[in-house]
C-alpha cells in the first residue's frame, strides 16, 4: 500500500501523537552508534542536501547521519548548481525527485521550502527557512527530555529575536502544552498569527502559556531552559549595527541565569557569539547544554529521516 508523502517543513508536520516514538528512537540511534553499530534502515536510498544558505552543524550532521544510516547524501549549494542561475525551485524539486528518496532545503523565504514540497514527489525537510528552524528544535527537546527525563511540566525562557528558531519554539509549545517565556526587544517580536495559533492549540490541551515581554529577566525568572540565539540571523547581515543597538541587555550571563531555577539548563543552537546574545561563561560553563545540543541534531534526523523515508 502506497501512502501520502511525508514533508518535514515545520514541527507540526509530525503529529504529537508520534513525537515520543521519534524520540525514543532517536535515544536508539543515539546508543547504537555510542556501541560503533551502523544501520541500514536508509540502503540504497539517495537523499539530496540543499543548500541556499552557509551551514556546518546541519550539513555535517545530515550528511554523516545518511551515511550512518546506510544511504547516499548528495549536497548541492545554490553556487554549485543551477539554483543561483535562476532555475525555479519547482522544477528542481521535479529532477530530484526522480533522482532522490528525500530532499532537505535550507533556504530563505518558508515559501520556498512549501514550493519545493509541492512540486517534489519524495519527502521534504526544512534545514532552516527564515520563519522555521524545526530540525534544531526537535533536536533541542531532544536535549532537554535527556537531560531532565521529560519535556512537559518545565518552564522554557527565549531571550532575544523573535526569529525562526522563537517560530518554532512557540509551534512546540503550543504542540506540547509547555510554558515559554519569550523577552524580545519590541519591533524584534514574534509573528502575532504564529504566537495566537499556539495559544489556541494550548486552550485546546488545557495547559501550557506563552507571554512575551521586553524584559529578558522576566522571561528568565524561574526558567528551567534558557535559550538564545544570534541578533542577526543569516540574511540579516545589514541590520547587525542596528539589531547591536536594539538587543544591547539581551544577553544570557551569569546575572540572567542567576534568576534561572537553580541548575537551569542553557541552549544555543549555534553559531554564537560569546559577548553578544551569550556570554563566554555561560556558554562554557556548566550549566550549558550545547554541545549535546548540536550532537543530537545528527541523531533526531536520522530519527525524523526514517520516520518520512523508510519503509
Ligand atoms: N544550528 C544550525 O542549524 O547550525 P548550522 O547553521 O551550522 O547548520
Ligand atoms: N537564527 C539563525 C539560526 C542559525 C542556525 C539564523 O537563521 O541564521
Amino acid at each position: 500500500m502506497t501512502r501520502d508523502k511525508r514533508d518535514f517543513l515545520i514541527l507540526g508536520d509530525i503529529p504529537v501523537a508520534d513525537w515520543p516514538g521519534v524520540f525514543e528512537r532517536t535515544a536508539a540511534l543515539k546508543a547504537s552508534r555510542a556501541r560503533g553499530e551502523r544501520g541500514g534502515t536508509l540502503a540504497g536510498k539517495s537523499i539530496a542536501l540543499v543548500f541556499e544558505k552557509a551551514s556546518t552543524r546541519t550539513r555535517v550532521s545530515f550528511e554523516v547521519g545518511v551515511f550512518d544510516l546506510g544511504g547516499h547524501a548528495v549536497v548541492i549549494t545554490s553556487q554549485g548548481s543551477q539554483i543561483a542561475r535562476g532555475e525555479p525551485i519547482e522544477d528542481t524539486a521535479r529532477v530530484l525527485s526522480g533522482y532522490c528518496h528525500a530532499i532537505m532545503l535550507r533556504t530563505f523565504g518558508h515559501d520556498r521550502v512549501t514550493a519545493l514540497a509541492r512540486a517534489a514527489k519524495v519527502p521534504v525537510i526544512n534545514g532552516l527557512t527564515d520563519q522555521h528552524h524545526p530540525c534544531q528544535v526537535a533536536a533541542d527537546l531532544f536535549t532537554v527530555r535527556e537531560r531532565r527525563g521529560r519535556i512537559d511540566g518545565l518552564r522554557y525562557a527565549w531571550i532575544g529575536d523573535g526569529n525562526n528558531m522563537a517560530a518554532s519554539w512557540i509551534e512546540a509549545a503550543g504542540m506540547f502544552g509547555l510554558d515559554l517565556a519569550l523577552a524580545c526587544p519590541e519591533g524584534y517580536r514574534p509573528d502575532p498569527a504564529l504566537v495566537a495559533e499556539a495559544h489556541a492549540r494550548q486552550a485546546a490541551l488545557g495547559r501550557g502559556s506563552i507571554a512575551i515581554s521586553s524584559d529578558p529577566r522576566d522571561a528568565a525568572r524561574g526558567a528551567d531552559v534558557v535559550s538564545t540565539d544570534v541578533w542577526a540571523s543569516m540574511g540579516q547581515e545589514d541590520e547587525a549595527a542596528a539589531r547591536q543597538v536594539a538587543f544591547a541587555g539581551y544577553c544570557v550571563d551569569a546575572a540572567l541565569m542567576a534568576l534561572a531555577a537553580p541548575g537551569a539548563l542553557v541552549l544555543h543552537c549555534l553559531p554564537a557569539h560569546r559577548g553578544e546574545e551569550i556570554s563566554g561563561d555561560v556558554i562554557d560553563g556548566p550549566q550549558s547544554a550545547v554541545w549535546d545540543q548540536a550532537e543530537n541534531r545528527l541523531h533526531v534526523q536520522k530519527a525524523i529521516l526514517e520516520y518520512l523515508v523508510a519503509p
